[in-house]
C-alpha cells in the first residue's frame, strides 16, 4: 500500500478526487490558485484509477469549497468526488452534480448573442449530459462541449 502513495493524506482542507485526466490546472484555476497563491496544494495528474482509467487529484489544504466553485468542477469533471478533511479524517464525501442551468458564469463563444451586448443580459446555459457535459445557450443556442474552463467569466 505504502508503495502506492504519490501525495501524502492532509489534515484539514478539501480532496477533490475523482478528476477527469487532465483537469486539474483546470480546477487550480476554478479555484482561483494561481502564482503567488500561498494555499498549501498538492496535484497529481493522470494517475491509473480502476474507474476511470486515469484521472487527477487536487488536495488544497485548509479550505473547504464554495457552492459556486463546485458547480464548476462539476461542469469540467462531472465524475469528481470532494472529500472533507478534518483531523485526517474523511468527514463529508459527495458527488458534484452538474446544475440545470448555469447563469453568469460562463462567456457565450457567439459574439453577437444577447449575453454578449451591452445589453444588461446574464449570459445562461442548459446544462445536458451526452457522453460528457454540453452547455447549450439559452439565448443563441450555440453549444459548448469542449475546453469549457477557456470560457469561464
Ligand atoms: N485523503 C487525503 N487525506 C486524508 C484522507 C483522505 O488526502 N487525511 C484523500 C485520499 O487519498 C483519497 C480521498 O482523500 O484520494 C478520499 O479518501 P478515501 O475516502 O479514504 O479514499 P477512497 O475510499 O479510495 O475514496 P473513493 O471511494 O471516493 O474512491
Ligand atoms: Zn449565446
Amino acid at each position: 500500500m505504502e508503495r502506492e502513495l504519490r501525495v501524502r493524506p492532509i489534515k484539514d482542507g478539501t480532496v477533490i478526487d475523482h478528476v477527469k485526466a487532465g483537469q486539474a490546472l483546470n480546477v487550480l484555476r476554478i479555484l482561483g490558485i494561481k502564482p503567488g497563491s500561498k494555499e498549501i496544494v498538492s496535484i497529481v495528474m493522470n494517475v491509473p484509477s480502476k474507474k476511470m482509467g486515469k484521472k487527477d487529484i487536487v488536495k488544497v489544504e485548509n479550505r473547504e469549497l464554495r457552492e459556486e466553485e463546485v458547480a464548476q468542477i462539476s461542469l469540467i469533471s462531472p465524475e469528481a468526488t470532494i472529500n472533507i478533511i478534518r483531523n485526517y479524517e474523511v468527514v463529508e464525501k459527495y458527488k458534484v452534480t452538474p446544475p440545470e442551468y448555469v447563469i453568469g458564469m460562463l462567456k457565450c463563444p457567439n459574439v453577437n448573442c444577447i449575453s454578449n451586448t451591452s445589453e444588461p443580459v446574464e449570459s445562461k446555459f442548459m446544462v445536458t449530459r451526452e457522453n460528457g457535459i454540453k452547455l447549450r445557450c439559452y439565448y443563441c443556442e450555440r453549444v459548448l462541449s469542449e475546453n469549457i474552463a477557456d470560457h469561464l467569466l
